[in-house]
């Protein structure tokens, strides 16, 4: 199919819906406020994303019934439509579902669903459109509970979403009503895949466009192990640069499309391929083993993304780290005080009866910097024993700064926490942190420098982001990285001395220890 979108006839408006399916887009951008599609979570699809979808669509039986939950102006399901009807075999029948709760947008999925209606009637196909101005969350749960009042509707065969995204609020009806349910979620994106995956018929296919931050991270985990208990997961397809796969609506998560079947038979493999933005057509592709997408004994079943000739480089040589946080006798742990939570115990540096706090901006070449007299925050923590559970014995820490923004270079920033250049028995680690410690206390020097260089190195960096979505840096994510041997952390320790060498040199030193046991 050519994009053809600027120059549209009216015969084209009627048998070719998709060709308008931009201008659709656009004019309805162009007639709401930006801010309000966010607040809203409504980020529309460009038609060559929704053909891409379609074309992920595996499943072709003579009856087919499409879902689209949070359809907006319809360029989902008319992509689908116009897949299902460009095919040799084409079905008898098809119904689609719509669900929108918008009311501004109705009046654009109407029109949508009549032109998928006109297409198929001119192809023989018998349709039918239903578009339900109703909240798809409770209908969802209302016809998937497994209580004595579930209603039990329609199954799909055929599932295609670009889902809204929004944090869910723990303190609303919704989130109460999700829970209840069931579904622990963070995002919304993620109850709607989770409920429509429940209203698929067994063999069903579901294709699904959404933020990748579901693929791990403890945030995820319950709609992860649901989602993976209910699907063969066929296909991920992600995109290498960020920002573009919506073009002029700014959306800062990273996205991916991925195709599922509802079944519990596992496939061997998952199809991954990669494009820069909506560039299909030169985009990258590649049977991965499915084992190695989610590994078999993952209890947190992280879906792995790093997969082009790069990341499986930079994979294979981070082979030469063969150790792991626990093999090393280490733990990971998130910074113990939370600010609002002890604000009556916080003071000022050097205040009597007061321990350090340490805080990321007190991260300076590699080390703690503490105190620092202008900093904004407290810096400072009463020591009694009220406090005594926030606080850790001093020692050499390794810590890691949990928030980065997508403009800063590294994801991963590690820091030393050195006892002989803070005059302290006792410290705060501040929760946006993680501190690398020895069964709650404190590591050995060489050991701790070279677990800092290790995690500062670009390396670390890149393969950490090879299976982290988002910018978050969690405890649990540190914790499934490899690490350098006891030995190697030994030795690369050996080239921190009074601050953290600049980046080419520490990349440098990792390189060749890798080399050297290669
Ligand atoms: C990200 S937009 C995508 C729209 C369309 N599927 C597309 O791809 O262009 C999500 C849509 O879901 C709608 N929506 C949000 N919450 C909803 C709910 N609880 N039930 C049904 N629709 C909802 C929004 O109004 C918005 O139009």
């Amino acid at each position: 199919m050519k994009d053809n979108d600027t120059a549209v006839g009216n015969a084209d408006m009627i048998t070719k819906p998709l060709h308008t399916l931009d201008h659709i887009r656009k004019s309805f951008n162009d007639s709401t406020d930006r801010t309000g599609r966010a607040q809203m979570g409504q980020f529309l699809t460009p038609a060559t994303i929704a053909r891409f979808m379609s074309s992920m669509c595996e499943t072709f039986p003579q009856e087919v019934r499409i879902l689209d939950p949070g359809a907006g102006a319809g360029v989902l399901f008319a992509a689908l439509v116009d897949a299902l009807i460009s095919r040799k075999n084409r079905p008898l029948s098809i119904e689609v579902v719509a669900y929108e709760t918008d009311s501004a947008i109705l009046p654009f999925l109407k029109e949508t669903v009549k032109r998928c209606e006109a297409l198929c009637t001119s192809n023989g196909i018998s349709f039918r459109g239903i578009v339900r101005h109703e909240n798809f969350v409770s209908d969802a749960i209302a016809e998937t509970s497994d209580s004595l009042f579930a209603v039990p509707g329609t199954r799909y065969t055929h599932i295609i979403l670009n889902p809204p995204y929004k944090k869910i609020n723990t303190q609303t009806a919704m989130s109460k009503r999700l829970y209840a349910a069931g579904l622990e979620v963070a995002n919304l994106y993620a109850a709607f895949v989770w409920l429509s995956t429940r209203l698929l018929e067994p063999g069903g296919g579901i294709v699904a466009i959404t933020p990748r931050s579901f693929c791990n991270g403890p945030y995820f985990k319950k709609f992860r192990v649901a989602f993976l208990g209910m699907v063969n997961l066929t296909r991920i397809h992600v995109f290498v640069s960020r920002k573009k796969a919506f073009g002029d609506d700014d959306v800062l998560q990273e996205n991916i499309i991925y195709h599922a079947v509802r079944g519990l038979r596992k496939a061997k493999s998952v199809v991954i391929s990669t494009s820069d933005g909506l560039d299909f057509e030169k985009g990258h592709t590649q049977s991965v083993p499915y084992s190695r997408v989610v590994h078999p004994n993952d209890p947190d079943m992280f879906i792995r993304l790093g997969l082009d000739a790069a990341d499986l480089g930079l994979a294979e040589r981070m082979k030469c780290f063969t150790s792991s946080l626990s093999k090393l006798g280490l733990g990971v742990s998130t910074g113990r005080v939370v600010e609002f939570r002890a604000r009556e115990h916080l003071r000022e540096p050097r205040e009597q009866g007061t321990v350090p706090l340490i805080y990321p901006y007190h991260f300076e070449y590699g080390f703690i910097n503490w105190p620092i007299e202008s900093g904004k925050k407290p810096g400072a923590i009463v020591s009694s024993s009220e406090t005594a559970d926030l606080l850790i014995e001093a020692g050499f820490y390794v810590l890691t700064k949990r928030f980065s923004s997508k403009e800063q270079q590294r994801r991963v920033m590690a820091a030393i926490y050195d006892p002989a250049r803070i005059d302290a028995g006792l410290v705060g680690f501040e929760n946006h942190l993680n501190y690398f410690h020895k069964q709650g206390k404190g590591l050995p020097a060489d050991l701790a420098k070279g677990l800092a260089l290790y995690l500062n190195s670009t390396l670390a960096d890149q393969y950490f982001r090879l299976f982290s979505g988002h910018t978050q840096v969690n405890a649990t994510d540190l914790r499934k990285m490899p690490y350098p041997t006891y030995q190697q952390l030994l030795r690369l320790g050996g080239h921190v001395k009074e601050a953290m060498p600049d980046q080419e040199i520490i990349d440098a030193i990792v390189e060749k220890e890798c080399e050297s046991r290669g």
